[in-house]
């Protein structure tokens, strides 16, 4: 009895944790959850929070959404396992053929279905290399694209998602996030298109800080894709899902991509990732050459579907293009209020603020780092990105209600105002 007692502080737990789980597997708040719904999350020892962070943009519908848990529960009574290779079930098929007709390009298209961010990104790789017959893959600085072999060598930040864990996957090849022109000259010195399977891209992107290319710069990828038969992938892991306004951020370039990946609030929360793309290149590869043993598990689509049926009855795409104007506005008041705030990121309601140095101008991670701490003391869950950890993301459920997002909103602010009085 008093054992239990003591499991239940987060402390205790704390502790077990350090003892039986490698530090690698990184944390930022210090304190275990006991529940969460909508915007909210409660610790075990029953301290609420409000969640800005939505477990790294996977909570866009809000925390445990009664229509994802009566799906889920409903689908657990049923089945829960059959593994889509060995016996086929509905929910696989409905949820490929509903993605397929909301993703952007008019012409046929297929979906199948992997278990995380990491595994889609290696399984659009695969296919496109597949069609192709090329081996080459162009991937940008400052990308993030998850912590498998060929995720973390696609990845550019070196640390922490790289240093001492190659040698990396070949054939992959990096050029600045942004700038089209150099393209040319990149084609000449490092790759031969003709060499090229495909350019992976964040439309925004997400761990690097938030970074959004400039206007004529999707378009202008398109149109090298089309010249050389090189295939564009859009990995919209952090940014879709209706994150920035938009089902996929990279309608706001008007491009279509060939091959568009999903994750993270695909299924709320369950783990499930989505490969969508031109039918003929999708139906390439040969019997057998994709899949997995989970791979579109039963739950995990029925999730998604209730996902999908929530954008529609509740509007979200709107919600979040609403939130996404008052994110903008208070960001910028505080950028106009704060010498500590620096550069603003995103489009929609996918924004971030930098922190910086008011004298040197240099990005602050130490302030970054802090104001999370504080912010969390306070009953507030955000965190950081970019290239030098000192970007403050907001990824809210695009359902929270105004009185959460204000008092998050407050909590930033009090918080900014002590940083910046220390730094003076
Ligand atoms: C753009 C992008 N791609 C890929 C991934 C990897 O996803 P996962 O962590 O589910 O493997 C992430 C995760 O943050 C991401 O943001």
């Amino acid at each position: 009895m008093k054992e239990v007692e003591l499991m239940k502080k987060n402390e205790n737990l704390l502790e077990l944790r350090k003892k039986y789980v490698p530090k690698a597997v990184y944390n930022i708040l210090p304190s275990f959850i006991s529940k969460a719904k909508g915007a909210k999350m409660t610790d075990i020892e029953g301290f609420e929070m409000i969640d800005f962070a939505g477990g790294i943009a996977t909570i866009n519908v809000g925390h445990c959404h009664p229509k994802v848990v009566s799906a889920i529960k409903d689908q657990a009574e049923k089945y829960i396992h059959t593994c889509f290779h060995v016996a086929m079930y509905e929910p696989y098929i409905e949820l490929a053929k509903r993605l397929c007709e909301i993703a952007p390009g008019e012409f046929p298209k297929m979906a199948f279905f992997a278990n995380s961010g990491a595994e889609a990104v290696e399984n659009a790789i695969k296919i496109a290399r597949y069609y192709t017959k090329r081996s080459g893959i162009i991937t940008f600085e400052n990308a993030f694209h998850g912590r498998t072999l060929m995720g973390m060598s696609l990845t550019s930040k070196v640390k922490p998602y790289k240093l001492g864990f190659g040698p990396f996957a070949p054939e992959i090849y990096r050029i600045p996030f942004g700038d089209t022109n150099l393209f040319e000259t990149f084609l000449i010195d490092h790759v031969a298109p003709e060499s090229v399977a495909a350019i992976i891209a964040e439309p925004v992107q997400g761990e690097g800080g938030f970074i959004t290319p400039p206007s004529d710069f999707f378009p202008k990828i398109a149109e090298i894709c089309q010249e050389n038969d090189i295939l564009f992938i859009a990995d919209e892991i952090q940014s879709g899902m209706g994150r920035t306004g938009k089902m996929f951020a990279i309608e706001h370039w008007n491009v279509i991509p060939d091959i568009v990946i999903l994750a993270k609030s695909l299924a709320a929360g369950l783990p499930l990732s989505a490969i969508i793309g031109r039918e003929e290149i999708m139906n390439a590869p040969h019997i057998g050459g994709l899949g997995g043993t989970f791979s579109g598990n039963p739950i995990a689509c029925r999730a998604a579907l209730a996902v999908l049926d929530i954008f529609q009855e509740e509007n979200l795409l709107s919600k979040a293009e609403v939130l996404g104007q008052k994110i903008n506005s208070q960001v910028k008041t505080w950028q106009k209020n704060f010498e500590i705030v620096g550069n603003i990121h995103g489009i929609g309601s996918m924004m971030a603020f930098e922190l910086i140095d008011p004298k040197t101008k240099k990005p602050a991670k130490d302030k970054a780092t802090e104001m999370v701490n504080l912010c969390h003391k306070k009953g507030l869950v955000i965190i950081t990105c970019g290239k030098y950890g000192n970007t403050i993301r907001l990824l809210m459920p695009l359902v929270i209600n105004d009185e959460d997002l204000e008092r998050g909103f407050e909590i930033i602010e009090e918080n900014l105002q002590l940083l910046e009085t220390r730094s003076k």
